[in-house]
């Protein structure tokens, strides 16, 4: 679709999902091939899987898109350093991540890369028709440059002097160029940002591209002398130059459904997931480009936070980058998914640690989920013959299971819509745990004692086989192979259940043979992990001592509150202080903290702590502190922030 209507017919209000059937066309960024596959690139390539799957459970027409990014100084570089040409190490690293993502289990319709002829073609019929609107000029820049970044940075974009993303010091370069006017659209876009607020989602990212635009945002440089990086596409009017990798890379969204025919079908429907690290090409430069020409705009800009690894960024230069493949044979492809989509809510940072994966594995799925079976199959064998016996009479407590299961997919899919898988599969998870409270009330044993009580007990086991039907269809999406696993050992092995089928009840044949298996999720044992992680046997508890007790009201007179932290820098005078802006509710305040040598700045921004409110504002080195950040000490003098276990505004009160 190269439609000359620069209308933006999709953003904004739509729900992703909704009753019906849909399309949805979902994109991961490109990702560079000068590095490996590591937990971040999967965490975005696994959750548009489980997302996609998810449109697919509901009957949409879904198109799911990943690929690799190839072109470039950075990649040209990083071949030379292994020795061979741009092309064989892009073709090795590119398929370093096709074959992870098989390993994971993704679903991926096409994986484009950058450098295939298909997707040069189409970056330069977009360059050219740009370039024929006047948009694209000819003219010479200087300015700072990080070539891991490809990109010039302002001085105020630095920290220190240096790149932000990758904590170097970037190159003073002058050269002639070909620049996108970026400008001229800088009020079309924070006006359609302002009419279309859903657009670039959460809001936090909105309000950062507004930040941009508040600001001349200057034109863009798209184009490199060729003399001088000619790895790259040439501009189709002038092949002494390539272009910049941005303009070529953020095609590939529109390149890839162009070069088969599928623009019309998928490109309405297209929802991009990034992670805020490239929010300012995404937001700011992508809208523009389409608008420049004359491409209907994307449906949203979904961006979620990092995963950090001791609240530092994952980078392969920190040496702390996670290969996905390692935890994946050790704990399973489905449990490290469900780690992944249920604990990082969407849009905010999340820490990565092994223990966290493994209790979480072991709380929902070992014991909620797995028990939940175990015990059901236990009983269907012990009571009936290993059959699903057909529901007697309903009563309250059956049906108010019932209905706590069949009110989640449409829960589900209005989570799933605002972003919120996190809560989502909590769910889900809600419902099973009443289901295991069900057997708790119920007692089915003592039901199986008496003949009397037999058309009971048939309830009770058909009402825990259909909710684990149901479980097991919603939460597919996360754990596609061990959902079908389930309904194997429920004796269910016709293999279309819908997201429709778990909004009915009843499904179950009765006379159904279950087949009981192994455990769905093996408990991992968390003290041996523990001990592999080098933390050795637990330390013996250490004996405390404490304060003098204190009355409510000496509490009550602390005022805790929810702080978002905007800004974090050093401090001029001190090497150990860091200096935060942080905001509650309508407020900013700066607060000086001595955090600097355990927390990196740039990994604080955006997070949420806890602060002391009416603490009496101190001068600290020559700022004044207006509160204090609380944080927790290890014996080893180690600090741990106080963050929030579930998202709350900034300037909640924390008691
Ligand atoms: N090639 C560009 C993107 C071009 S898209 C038109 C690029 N590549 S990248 O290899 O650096 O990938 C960046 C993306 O990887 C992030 O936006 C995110 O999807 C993923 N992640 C990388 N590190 C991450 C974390 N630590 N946490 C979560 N996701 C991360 O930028």
């Amino acid at each position: 679709m190269t439609s000359d209507s620069t209308e933006n017919r999709t953003a904004g209000a739509a729900p992703t999902g909704g009753a019906g059937h849909g399309a949805f066309y979902a994109t991961t960024p490109i990702f560079y091939v000068n590095a490996a596959p590591h937990i971040g690139h999967a965490y975005t390539t696994i959750l548009v899987d489980v997302v996609t799957r998810f449109h697919r459970l509901k009957g949409d027409d879904t198109y799911f898109l990943t690929g690799t990014d190839e072109h470039g100084e950075n990649i040209q570089k990083a071949a030379e350093a292994h020795g061979e040409t741009p092309q064989q190490y892009a073709d090795q690293v590119s398929g370093e991540f096709r074959s992870m993502w098989d390993r994971l289990g993704i679903g991926y319709d096409d994986f484009i890369r950058t450098t295939e002829p298909r997707h040069k073609k189409v970056v330069q019929e977009v360059l050219q028709r740009v370039y024929d609107n006047g948009d694209i000029v000819y003219g010479e820049y200087a300015g700072l440059y990080c070539v891991k970044c490809e990109r010039y940075y302002t001085d105020k974009e630095l920290v220190d002097g240096k790149c932000p993303q990758h904590e170097i010091v970037p190159e003073y370069r002058t050269e002639a160029n070909y620049f996108f006017r970026m400008e001229k659209y800088r009020t079309w876009l924070r006006d359609l940002l302002n009419d279309q607020p859903e657009l670039i989602r959460p809001a936090r990212y909105r309000n950062e591209v507004l930040a941009m635009l508040r600001e001349p945002v200057g034109d863009l440089s798209i184009s490199r002398p060729r003399s001088r990086v000619p790895w790259g596409i040439p501009l189709p009017w002038d092949d002494e130059h390539v272009t910049y990798v941005w303009f070529d890379a953020l095609i590939n969204y529109y390149s890839a459904l162009e070069s088969k025919g599928l623009t019309e079908r998928f490109w309405p429907h297209v929802e991009h997931f990034i992670a805020k690290d490239i929010v300012k090409p995404h937001g700011l430069f992508w809208p523009i480009m389409l608008k420049a020409a004359g491409i209907p705009l994307f449906k949203h800009l979904n961006v979620h936070g990092y995963w950090l690894i001791d609240d530092r960024k994952i980078s392969k230069s920190l040496g702390n980058a996670v290969k996905p493949l390692d935890l994946l044979e050790k704990y399973g492809n489905d449990a490290f998914r469900y780690f992944l989509i249920r604990d990082m809510p969407f849009g905010l940072d999340a820490s990565f640690t092994e223990p966290a994966i493994a209790e979480r594995i072991n709380a929902d799925l070992a014991n909620d989920l797995g028990n939940l079976l175990n015990r059901t199959l236990g009983m269907l064998g012990r009571y009936r013959g290993g059959k699903v016996p057909a529901a007697g009479p309903v009563e309250q407590a059956d049906q108010e299971l019932i209905d706590a299961f069949l009110g989640l997919p449409e829960a589900v899919t209005r989570q799933f819509d605002a972003l919120q898988f996190d809560r989502a599969l909590e769910g889900v998870m809600e419902a099973v745990r009443k289901a295991n409270k069900y057997i708790a009330d119920t007692k089915p044993w003592e039901l199986a004692r008496e003949e009397a009580t037999a058309a009971r007990l048939d309830t009770v086991l058909n009402t825990l086989v259909e909710a684990l039907r149901c479980a097991s269809v919603l939460l597919e999406p996360v754990i596609p192979e061990r959902a079908v696993e389930l309904r194997r050992q429920l004796g269910l092995t016709d293999d279309h259940h819908d997201l429709a089928s778990a909004a009915r009840w009843g499904e179950v044949p009765a006379g159904t043979l279950t087949q009981p298996g192994d455990p769905l999720f093996p408990r991992i044992d968390l003290a041996g992990l523990a001990e592999q992680l080098g933390g050795g046997a637990a330390a013996a508890p250490v004996v405390l001592e404490h304060k003098d007790e204190i009355e409510y009201g000496d509490f009550g007179k602390l005022e805790l509150r929810v702080v978002t932290v905007e800004k974090a820098e050093q401090h001029p005078n001190a090497d150990k202080l860091l200096v935060l802006t942080v905001r509650m509710g309508a407020e900013t305040r700066t607060i000086v903290s001595g955090i600097k040598a355990h927390y990196d700045p740039a990994a604080l921004v955006g997070k949420k702590l806890v602060a002391v409110a009416n603490l009496k504002p101190v001068k600290l080195r020559g700022i004044v502190s207006q509160g204090m950040i609380l944080s927790g000490e290890g014996p080893d003098g180690a600090l741990g922030l106080i963050t929030l276990e579930r998202d709350l505004p900034d300037g909640s009160e924390v008691r």
